[in-house]
């Protein structure tokens, strides 16, 4: 390929040259042009190899163990057995690489270097294991470099695995808390439950909204959660009940957060011309990117446009060359009620201060106009931090092959999913599809 580019490149160098026969300095200018031509030429193979070599990633297994407050099995044993179950379900017991998602293990269980943890406990002796980390969207960036390493061919079958307990050690809230910026955040006293009250406070006051204007995210998620085998909280709440409930820190409230939880979930990716070796049923990963906003909302015009969930959706909808049109149900990253209504803000769903109307209004259900959070969401399914997008990576492919039980979206065909590292500072966008 370099070289035809390369021989049209000194080919019309040449013809150029010959038609201004008035220009003598040919012998100056040749090898400057071998220069840059070679240079040039470099460049546009390398480009032509990377969209050559990339190629099309699948999902071909999943695994997951029910969420519960507190696990007595190891970080270790989830990730192993949740591996097992991906593989298990793909009919293989082998993988290329092994991507772990996990934000707090060393912090909580005093344990580093999980992934060649997890892939000796799960008998994968050799293979390629390596943890990813990004703040409270970590599986979702477990998620991508196991989908970069398929898609690069650098691996052919690579697993995604999440894995977390939060109920062990020292606590959880300063360790989440480590998201933000130590030095000008977190040393004023501010945790992700602070900067989330404070996103709350600035929108009800700019937007009018009312008091009771967010609890359909929590009713949503709890309701969606009964069905759901592997949800923490399964029982139905009433919008009484959430409004009720305990204030956390003004004005959010417990129905307005995420549990403190353990869990562990997998993926199995696979290129997409060799997913039916594995499974007949495969979820193609139509869209993988990553956006960041300024680091603190500090610094940000307006804290309540979440500049990098933006990005990095209007990335995934030009790689999955889709609109938000398309897209039949959204996991949201609702760690806090605050947070689903401004992503729903941010990829398109709703304008600017009219993302809670359409919990208010009753759109958000599965049967809904715009379905979010459909197996309980980080609500009431629970958010151990490293296993939640793989839990919703689990959530999507059962929707979109049509095994999403009492839950199912209708004619669920594209699943968008977006995972929120730190206070918006990172956020990762994965499009699905069958
Ligand atoms: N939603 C609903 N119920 C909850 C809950 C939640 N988020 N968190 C705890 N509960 C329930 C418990 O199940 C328990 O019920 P029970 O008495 O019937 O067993 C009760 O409330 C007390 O639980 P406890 O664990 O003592 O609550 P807590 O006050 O210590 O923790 C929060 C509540 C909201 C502070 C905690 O869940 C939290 O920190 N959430 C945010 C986590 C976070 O920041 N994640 C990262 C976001 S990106």
């Amino acid at each position: 390929m370099t070289l035809v580019i390369y021989a049209a490149y000194a080919y019309t160098a040449y013809a150029a040259q010959a038609s201004r026969p008035w220009v003598h300095t040919t012998a100056r200018v040749w090898p400057r042009r071998l220069i840059w031509g070679s240079v040039g030429c470099t460049i546009a193979a390398g480009a032509y190899n990377i969209r050559r070599i990339m190629r099309p990633v699948s999902i071909v297994g999943i695994g997951q163990v029910p969420i519960q407050k507190k696990y007595d099995l190891s970080l270790r044993e989830l990730g192993a057995a949740v591996t097992h179950q991906a593989l298990t379900h793909a009919g293989t017991d082998r993988v290329d690489a092994l991507f772990v998602g996990n934000m707090l293990s060393d912090e909580l269980q005093g344990q580093k270097h999980l992934a060649a943890l997890v892939a000796d406990e799960a008998g994968l002796y050799g293979v390629e294991a390596l943890q990813v980390r990004a703040a409270t969207a970590t599986g979702a960036a477990a998620l991508r470099v196991a989908y970069l390493a398929v898609a690069s061919g650098q691996a052919n079958l690579a697993a995604a695995v999440g894995v977390e307990k939060m109920n062990e050690g020292a606590g959880p809230t300063a360790a989440l808390a480590k998201a933000l910026d130590a030095h000008y955040e977190v040393n004023t006293g501010a945790t992700l439950i602070s900067k989330n009250a404070e996103l709350m406070r600035l929108y009800r006051r700019q937007f009018n909204v009312p008091e009771d204007g967010f609890v359909n995210f929590a009713v949503n998620a709890h309701d969606n959660a009964r069905h759901n085998a592997n949800a923490l909280f399964r029982k139905r709440v009433t919008a009484h009940t959430v409004k009720n409930s305990r204030v956390i820190q003004e004005p959010l409230r417990l129905m307005d957060c995420s549990p403190i939880c353990d869990g562990a979930a997998a993926v199995l990716l696979a290129p997409r011309s060799e997913a039916h070796t594995y499974t007949s049923q495969p979820v193609h990963i139509l869209a993988s990117s990553v956006a960041t906003d300024r680091f603190r909302m500090a610094d940000r015009s307006n804290p309540l446009l979440l500049e990098a969930a933006r990005l990095s959706a209007q990335k995934a909808f030009h790689q999955a060359n889709i609109t938000q049109g398309d897209i039949n149900l959204f996991e949201v990253h609702d760690a806090f009620s605050i947070m689903a209504c401004l992503l729903l803000e941010a990829v398109g769903f709703a304008p600017e201060g009219a993302g809670w109307r359409l919990a208010a209004e009753g759109q958000i259900g599965p049967q809904g106009r715009f379905p979010i959070a459909t197996m309980g969401g980080l609500k009431a399914r629970g958010h151990p931090i490293g296993a939640t997008a793989l839990y919703q990576t689990c959530e999507i492919v059962l929707q979109l092959t049509g095994t999403a039980g009492k839950n199912q979206v209708p004619h669920a065909q594209v699943g968008l999913m977006q995972s929120v590292g730190g206070a918006a500072t990172t956020v990762i966008t994965h499009i699905f599809g069958v």
